[in-house]
């Protein structure tokens, strides 16, 4: 999938976020190895810390399903109205991309349209990360399952 199908279904996604206390809209579309997708906008609430950010709404749509392994993921987020800024993903998300990608390998989309986009592998984005690998419980095996 081009990066620019990849985009239009993050913009598509959001549509659908649920911001009633930011205004801030985010839509985001993971491509996993198989070649699906998965979207996701971030979901406010009105307890604030409930909150859930595009990137993780999709992530965790997939890992509910059992797909665990990841190609790439495009992000679209600013306030209400037109995409007029770039939105890098939070700390978080970084961290939970860490999980389930190859930092050297996993690629983040960051667009404000399907011609306006810049293109990061998680490495650079997430220097030096902590992540499954660090865990010795995991040593010897690459895939997400305990030894
Ligand atoms: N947000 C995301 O969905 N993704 C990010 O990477 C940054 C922040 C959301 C969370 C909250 O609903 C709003 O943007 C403002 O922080």
């Amino acid at each position: 999938m081009e990066e620019q199908d990849l985009i239009r279904e993050a913009l598509q996604a959001r549509k659908y976020s649920y911001s009633p206390y930011s205004g801030y809209q985010v839509g985001a579309a993971l491509l996993s190895a198989e070649g699906k997708v998965y979207t996701g906008c971030n979901i406010e609430n009105a307890a604030y810390s409930p909150t859930n950010c595009a990137e993780r709404t999709a992530f965790f749509k997939a890992v509910s399903e059992g797909v665990y392994k990841f190609k790439k993921i495009a992000v679209v987020g600013s306030p209400k109205g037109e995409v007029n800024q770039f939105a890098f993903p939070c700390g978080v998300c970084r961290q939970v991309m860490m999980e389930f990608c190859d930092p050297q390998d996993f690629e983040i989309i960051v667009a404000k349209s399907t011609t306006e986009y810049k293109v990061f592998y998680l490495k650079d984005l997430l220097t030096e990360g902590f992540g499954p690998g660090n865990l010795a419980r995991w040593e010897n095996s690459n895939e997400n399952t305990l030894l």
